[in-house]
């Protein structure tokens, strides 16, 4: 076995180690004062974890290095999910892989403070499946041809196996979990034999009545809301969170805009190609008196090199006023949430890309007060110029939509896990879920019962 592969290992037993660790340890004692505090604090927020046999999780992890396509996972599962950290002094910033969002959501899951171990006086109930991993034997698997079974052996269990009282009692309507990976993928037609593309886990009607929270929606969403792709910055302390604030106001945006990511070679129009066309003609325009020193910045993430590297676009990115957010593969981008960390005011081409997505984290109603709306069709097939656009923005309103961006960072933001309770007193990416799950399972109790 090599070194590599060795350590990797201590990592895995590390981590199911710890989380076994706390699985036990979560019903800690409080005192009876304490205990009066927390029944009304969490008033309608009791949530209770289902217990699941470790081949929904735990065991799913144990042979990371053994995955189809996706090779080697194991690197990114330390620090429960959040992977390595870019270097060895850093406290904040990991190579994490949003993919991992399943590990991270757990995680933090298990240090929230209302959590109780009677279903009964839930509000809801989480169940810790890490249903992205698991689904990646049917993506690119073996079992490509069985994935309309995904989540049936689930179901049996929470429906049959264990306590099928607490699955009864709202029919499904009061559970929740985390499907790390956009809806897209779990949205495959019963019908389609063999299928396409994904496995069939959202068109099961045995889960119709659970809330799944996914990286991205479909266009007509029943069960999933979207929430932030985990970026690379997870302060565990006030401090780290406030310093990292200051520097991204400070920073000299000496780059009009920027577009990160991969593609757009393609001879078809589209607005990947668009806006590597305009950035590759905006060298030759002239930039005197605009106050950037260039128009416009392409970093090339083709073939995946950005992945995991956060420092590859992170510094060009405090570096710009703007980051475009064209649609790739799927309408969202995992770099919206990285642009908006830098401070960097996002451009969107399609209300799919975030503005119809991300409606707890980032509602609809106050878009424009941080990002910029170009229509693509306005840009592949009028020929309309995305520096144009922006140039027209006088510097204020632009200094003004950089305040909200910044205003929005910790929304968006997964902190540390076990981070201060300074930091615990602003609400992140995690909390915001959890307030939206809550409010989500309570309306749709109430519908039910009238
Ligand atoms: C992981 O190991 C289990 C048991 O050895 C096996 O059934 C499963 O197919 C493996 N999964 C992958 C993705 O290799
Ligand atoms: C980081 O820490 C690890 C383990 O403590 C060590 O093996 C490695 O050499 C360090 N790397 C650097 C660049 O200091
Ligand atoms: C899935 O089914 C298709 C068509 O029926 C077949 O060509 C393919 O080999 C099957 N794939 C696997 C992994 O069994
Ligand atoms: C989902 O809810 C409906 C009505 O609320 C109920 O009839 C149905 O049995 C539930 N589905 C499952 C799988 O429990
Ligand atoms: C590039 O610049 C030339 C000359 O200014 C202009 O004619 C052409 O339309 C530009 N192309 C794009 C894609 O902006």
């Amino acid at each position: 076995m090599s070194r590599r592969k060795l350590s990797t290992l201590t990592v895995i037993t590390t981590t199911i180690f710890f989380f076994c660790f706390l699985l036990v340890t979560t019903s800690t004692t409080t005192t009876k004062a304490q205990e009066t505090d927390l029944e009304s604090e969490c008033t309608n927020k009791w949530i209770h974890i289902r217990d699941l046999p470790p081949q929904f999780n735990l065991d799913l992890l144990s042979n990371c290095s053994e995955y189809p396509i996706f090779d080697d996972f194991c690197p990114y599962i330390s620090n429960h999910g959040l992977g390595q950290k870019t270097h060895n002094k850093s406290h904040s910033w990991y190579r994490t892989d949003p993919f991992m969002l399943e590990l991270i959501f757990h995680r933090r899951m298990l240090e929230y403070p209302c959590l109780t171990s009677d279903p009964n006086s839930a509000s809801a109930i989480y169940i810790p499946y890490y249903a992205g991993i698991d689904s990646l034997r049917y993506l690119y698997g073996p079992e490509v041809n069985s994935s309309f079974e995904h989540g049936l052996d689930l179901f049996q269990y929470l429906y049959q196996t264990d306590s099928p009282a607490i699955w009864r009692k709202n029919s499904g309507h009061d559970h929740f979990l985390v499907m790390a990976r956009p809806a897209w993928d779990f949205s495959q037609p019963l019908s389609n034999d063999p299928p396409i593309w994904g496995t069939s886990f959202l068109e099961l009607p045995e889960f119709y009545n659970v809330t799944a929270l996914t990286l991205e929606a479909r266009a007509y969403p029943w069960q999933e809301q979207a929430i932030p792709y985990p970026a690379s910055f997870h302060p565990p302390n006030m401090a780290l969170f406030e310093s990292w604030v200051s520097r991204v106001r400070r920073s000299r945006r000496t780059t009009l805009m920027l577009f990160s990511g991969g593609g757009g070679f393609s001879a078809n129009p589209n607005v990947r190609r668009s806006i590597r066309l305009e950035c590759e003609n905006s060298t030759s325009r002239d930039v005197y008196d605009s106050g950037y020193s260039q128009l416009c910045e392409f970093v090339d993430c083709s073939d995946g090199i950005c992945e995991h590297d956060p420092i590859r676009f992170m510094r060009p990115m405090l570096e710009a006023s703007f980051c475009l957010q064209p649609p790739g593969d799927t309408p969202t981008r995992h770099s919206t949430f990285d642009g908006i960390l830098a401070g960097c005011i996002p451009v969107f081409f399609e209300e799919l890309s975030a503005k119809r997505q991300y409606g707890w984290h980032l509602p609809e109603e106050k878009f424009e007060e941080f990002s910029v709306f170009i229509p693509k069709e306005d840009v592949v097939f009028q020929g309309l110029s995305i520096v144009d656009v922006l140039m027209s923005i006088p510097r204020s309103e632009v200094r003004r939509m950089r305040e909200n961006v910044l205003e929005r960072i910790p929304r968006v933001m997964y902190r540390k896990h076990g981070s201060s309770p300074g930091l615990r007193t602003k609400k992140d990416a995690f909390d915001i879920a959890i307030e939206g799950v809550l409010q989500r399972i309570n309306s749709r109790l109430q519908e039910a019962t009238a």
